[in-house]
């Protein structure tokens, strides 16, 4: 097969992939669900009939072997995320799975092994859409929280619970863990989800780092009464309160370049239109390329909370889910991919990412890389997602290259 060969197939087999979906007509994965279920046993098929070993290790996470041309050899870990946002887009994830796929099927078709083995790795959550963010990852990086087992879902269950449903044991996560010492590094394909390799032209670029981000629980309690009877100046409505303080947060963001801050859940309780909310839930995002910047404007958006709250008479609550802080890719792989792209004749344009990605958390376990694909618009966790064929076959190549490179092709 030739290249735009591959790179149809990667498309085709993503086509696939979005019919593996816990919600028909619209794309929604999320961890430890049978539509999860159905991608991996897909994906494992495909790597199967690439010549890989393949395993699902104790949480979930797919695991191909190619291996090495000598025995004993290091791997180099690729792949990406299997799971999905709510009504999401088929190639955030799958794109980086499938690139990856191509590039060991070149390797096969042509017979060739490497001085090094290559683990694919299809993580089995990434958006932590269901618990939290990287569950998959963590558990490589051995960076899971066995607190979090306990952590429960939109539905009560636990996330230990969800693992054996998923046919994974609890007990037996650190299995899931590599040592660094057996890895040369992690690179990770992936749709931009932004609007800058559009904007410049250019079908791929270089990531140099990942955005810090912070993800905050936010509660309002005030008090629930009755929507006929109560005036004005006696209600302790707990959704005005997050209303203003969804506004605040926008206004944050505005004011501070840099910065971006959403509020992307919210649910209001007892939820009956003839009833004042007595309590509200909302989940808070507050990103930027910077540590302290970030961490600054989340402390302000708490301080406004609590002010918002006491000027109405009702109590703020805050939980933060997952502080993240700004990761950098190593830059001997940033350097390794902007000559693979160059060798091939591209331009080269480095970048940084304001999505979060496994790497935030594998780059404890190893050095990693990232390589963005232009996306149509920059649109991304939207089912408009695009991508255009002749850029992934330009992915496939850049990432054929970056083997050959770290081979000491
Ligand atoms: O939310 C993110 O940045 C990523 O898509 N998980
Ligand atoms: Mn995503
Ligand atoms: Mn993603």
């Amino acid at each position: 097969m030739n290249l735009q060969a591959y790179a149809d197939q990667v498309m085709r087999r993503c086509d696939a992939l979005a019919a593996c979906t816990e919600e028909p007509g619209r794309i929604t994965r999320r961890y430890g669900t049978p539509a999860l279920a159905q991608a991996n046993a897909l994906v494992a098929g495909w790597m199967r009939a690439a010549g890989m070993a393949v395993r699902q290790d104790a949480i979930g996470n797919l695991i191909a072997r190619y291996e090495a041309g000598q025995p004993g050899a290091r791997a180099l870990l690729l792949g990406s995320h299997l799971d999905s946002v709510i009504d999401a887009g088929r190639y955030d994830g799958p794109l980086g799975v499938l690139v990856a796929l191509a590039a060991v099927e070149r390797l096969a078709a042509a017979g060739r092994r490497l001085p090094f083995a290559i683990d694919l790795a299809a993580f089995a959550d990434e958006e932590g859409v269901r618990y939290v963010p990287y569950l998959g990852s963590r558990a490589l990086a051995g960076a899971l929280d066995q607190a979090l087992l306990d952590r429960r879902d939109g539905d009560g269950v636990s996330l230990a619970d969800a693992i054996r449903a998923f046919g994974g044991d609890p007990a037996r996560l650190a299995e899931s863990r590599r040592r660094g010492d057996d890895l040369l590094g992690y690179c990770e394909v992936h749709i931009e989800q932004g609007p800058v390799l559009e904007s410049l032209g250019l079908p791929v670029g270089v990531v140099t780092a990942i955005a810090a981000q912070s993800r905050v629980a936010v509660r309002f309690t005030g008090v629930a009464g009755h929507a006929g009877t109560v005036p004005a100046d006696l209600r302790r409505d707990a959704l005005c309160a997050a209303a203003e303080f969804v506004l605040a947060v926008e206004s944050r963001a505005r004011a501070t370049p840099g910065l971006v801050a959403t509020v992307g859940q919210i649910s209001a309780q007892p939820g009956a239109s003839n009833v004042i909310p007595g309590l509200v839930a909302l989940s808070l995002d507050v990103r930027h390329q910077d540590d302290a910047a970030c961490a600054e404007a989340v402390a302000d958006l708490r301080a406004r909370a609590e002010q918002i709250a006491a000027a109405r008479g009702v109590q703020a609550g805050w939980q933060a889910a997952q502080p993240g802080g700004a990761t950098a890719c190593a830059p001997e792989l940033v350097a390794r991919l902007g000559q693979a792209i160059e060798a091939l004749g591209y331009p080269l344009r480095q970048l940084t990412s304001g999505a979060g990605h496994d790497g935030v958390v594998l780059s404890a376990l190893t050095p990693f890389a990232m390589l963005f694909v232009r996306c149509r618009g920059g649109v991304s966790h939207n089912p408009a997602e695009s991508v255009e064929p002749a850029d992934v076959a330009v992915a496939i190549d850049v990432l054929g290259r970056f083997l050959d490179l770290t081979a000491g092709e």
